[in-house]
C-alpha cells in the first residue's frame, strides 16, 4: 500500500509557531473525522450527492465493456486522440503519463508492443491544433470525445472540426473512428453521438468532471494503449477499504487532509505545494491542482455564508524544481504546505560511471540515478524542516497501475474529507458555470443572448 507520513507537520520538528501538536489535534477531531468517513460513505448512494466517484472502483461492467471494446480495435489505429478538457482530460493525461513507457509517443510500434500512441488535445490553441491535425493520419486514428456536459465550447469545437475532417477523408465510415464518453442522457453529445451511431460510454450520474478518472473516461484511452486497466481498478477498492477506517490514527487520506485543514486555518498556510520526485507522476500535480481548486476554492459554505475558502494548488516537480521553487519555499514567506511523493523502487535503475574520479565530481561515480533523486527528496525534505516548513511524504513502493490508482483514489477522498472541514460543498463548480456561460453568449449561442448583451457592456469597461 502507498503511505504517508505527516511528522514534518509536528510542532515537534518543526516548532509551535509553524507545526501543530499532531497527536492533541488527531485525538481533538477523531470524532468529527469519524463523522464524516461514516456520512460520506452513507450519502455515496444518495442521488445529487455527487458521491458515485466513490462507487467507481467497484463498477466491473465498465471495466468490461472497456476492455471489450479495447480488444476490438487492437491493431486497427496508430494513434488514439482524447478531445476534452479538465476533468474530462487530466485523469486520463495523468495516468498515461504514469503507466506509459517514457517517450511512449515516439517509441517504434515494435516498442509499444504495437499499441497505438496517444494525444490528448486538451486546449484549443490554433497553432497547436493545427500542429498536431498536421502530423496524425486520422484515417488511422481512434477520436475519443469526452464531455460529461456534453456542450463544452472547447471540446466541441475540436470535435467539430476533426469529425469534419474525417468525413472528408473518410466518407460514410468516419464514425468507426469516433467514441464518445459522455453523460447518458443528456448533452448535445449524447445526442449527436445516438443519431450518428457512435459507439459511447457512459459518464456515470452524480460523478463530477475531477473526480471521473476511474470511470470510461480516464479507463478507456488507457486501456487502448494497453494498460492493464484491471491493475487500477484493484488498487482503488483496496485504497477504498483502508479510506473506510473511521480511526484518524489508520486513514491516510484523513490525516492528510485534516493536516492541511489545520495548517491552513491556524497557521496560515494557505498555498499546497504538491511534488513528485518522478517523472511519470508529473502530471499526477496537475491533476490535483484541479481537483483541490475546483473542489475546494468556493465563495459560500454549506451555510450560504460568504467564506472565500480554498488552499491554493501549486505544482512542482522534484527534482527539476530544487532549482527554480525551493528558494522560495525555503526562505519566502512561510505559508505553504509541501506534499512530496516519493517512489520506494523505479523501474530501472541507472548507474553513473566511476569517471572523472579526482574531481569534484568523482563523488557521483557508481552511484545511481536512483540513489541522487531520493537523497535529493530527502535533503530537500530536511532542510525545509530545518527553516520551520511543514511538509508531508507520499510513499509508492512502485509506479504501477495498482499503486497510482491508490494515489489518485487517496487523493480524491483527501479532497471530499477536507470539503467537509471547510464545511463547503467540493461536488460544484459555479466559478467554472460562469465563465462557461460567458463564453456562450460571447459566441452567439442561442438562449444567451441577455448575458451576451451584459457581456458586451461590461467587456468595454473591464
Ligand atoms: O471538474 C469539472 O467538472 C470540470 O473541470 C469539467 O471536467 C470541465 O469543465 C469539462 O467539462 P465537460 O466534461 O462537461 O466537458
Amino acid at each position: 500500500m502507498i503511505r504517508l507520513s505527516c511528522r514534518n507537520t509536528d510542532a515537534m520538528i518543526i516548532g509551535e509557531s509553524d507545526g501543530l501538536n499532531l497527536q492533541e489535534e488527531f485525538d481533538n477531531y477523531k470524532d468529527r473525522i469519524a463523522n464524516i468517513i461514516v456520512e460520506l460513505n452513507q450519502r455515496k448512494d444518495k442521488p445529487g450527492q455527487w458521491l458515485q466517484w466513490m462507487n467507481l472502483g467497484y463498477n466491473e461492467e465498465t471495466v468490461w465493456y472497456v476492455k471489450e471494446f479495447a480488444s476490438m480495435v487492437e491493431g486497427r489505429f496508430d494513434n488514439v486522440l482524447v478531445l476534452g478538457i479538465g476533468g474530462s482530460a487530466l485523469g486520463g493525461l495523468a495516468l498515461s503519463q504514469a503507466l506509459l513507457k517514457p517517450y511512449w509517443n515516439i517509441l517504434t510500434p515494435e516498442q509499444r508492443n504495437n499499441f497505438p500512441r496517444i494525444f490528448f488535445m486538451d486546449n484549443i490553441d490554433p497553432d497547436y491544433m493545427n500542429g498536431l491535425l498536421d502530423s496524425l493520419d486520422l484515417k488511422k486514428t481512434l477520436v475519443n470525445v469526452i464531455t460529461k456536459s456534453g456542450s463544452t465550447a472547447e471540446t466541441m469545437s475540436q470535435y467539430m472540426i476533426i469529425k469534419d475532417r474525417l468525413e472528408r477523408e473518410l466518407g460514410d465510415d468516419y464514425r468507426k473512428n469516433i467514441v464518445a464518453t459522455t453523460d447518458k442522457k443528456i448533452g448535445v453529445l449524447r445526442q449527436l453521438a445516438d443519431q450518428e451511431g457512435y459507439k459511447t460510454f457512459v459518464i456515470p450520474d452524480d460523478v463530477g468532471g475531477r473526480f471521473s478518472v476511474f470511470s470510461a473516461v480516464g479507463l478507456l484511452p488507457l486501456a487502448l494503449v494497453g494498460v492493464d486497466i484491471e491493475e487500477i481498478v484493484n488498487g482503488i477498492k483496496d485504497m477504498d477499504l483502508a479510506l473506510k477506517n473511521t480511526d484518524i490514527h489508520q486513514n491516510i487520506a484523513a490525516q492528510a487532509a485534516l493536516v492541511q485543514y489545520l495548517l491552513d486555518t491556524k497557521k496560515g498556510k494557505n498555498i499546497s505545494v504538491m511534488m513528485p520526485y518522478s517523472s511519470k507522476l508529473k502530471y499526477i500535480s496537475d491533476w490535483y491542482v484541479q481537483l483541490w481548486a475546483e473542489s475546494l476554492g468556493k465563495e459560500v459554505n454549506n451555510n450560504n455564508e460568504v467564506v472565500h475558502v480554498g488552499p491554493t494548488p501549486v505544482k512542482a516537480l522534484g527534482a527539476t524544481d530544487q532549482h527554480s521553487q525551493i528558494q522560495l519555499y525555503n526562505e519566502g514567506p512561510n505559508n505553504k504546505v509541501i506534499t512530496f511523493i516519493r517512489v520506494d523502487n523505479f523501474d530501472t535503475e541507472l548507474e553513473i560511471p566511476k569517471i572523472f574520479e579526482y574531481t569534484g565530481i568523482g563523488y557521483l561515480g557508481g552511484k545511481t540515478i536512483n540513489n541522487l533523486l531520493n537523497a535529493e527528496a530527502d535533503s530537500t525534505r530536511v532542510a525545509l524542516a530545518d527553516y520551520k516548513r511543514p511538509t508531508m511524504t507520499i510513499s509508492l513502493p512502485e509506479v504501477n497501475g495498482y499503486h497510482v490508482g491508490q494515489l489518485m483514489y487517496m487523493l480524491e477522498v483527501q479532497t471530499a474529507i477536507s470539503g467537509e472541514l471547510y464545511n463547503i460543498n467540493a461536488f460544484n463548480q459555479p466559478g467554472v458555470e460562469q465563465a462557461k456561460n460567458y463564453t456562450y453568449a460571447l459566441m452567439g449561442r442561442s438562449g444567451f443572448e441577455e448575458s451576451a448583451q451584459t457581456l458586451n457592456e461590461k467587456l468595454v469597461r473591464v
